[in-house]
């Protein structure tokens, strides 16, 4: 079984799930943070960017369904 972490991006609000640990680095290459599991923001509403924090959940909601 394969260790590399997963991406998953959810079409519906555009959230990238990650599975597995990442560090978090600044321009110059230094460690801001290491975090393990989380989601990132795909939508822009996100008010703790980068990380998704279910404010999508508007945006599908206004959204016109098929
Ligand atoms: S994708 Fe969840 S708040 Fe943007």
């Amino acid at each position: 079984m394969s260790e590399n972490p997963k991406i998953y991006r959810n079409p519906k609000s555009g959230s990238m799930r990650f599975t597995g640990t990442a560090d978090f680095v600044d321009q110059d290459g230094n460690l801001i943070e290491t975090k393990t599991d989380f989601k990132l923001c795909g939508c822009g509403r996100s008010k703790e960017k980068p990380f998704c924090d279910g404010s999508h959940k508007e945006l599908i909601a206004e959204t016109p369904q098929d």
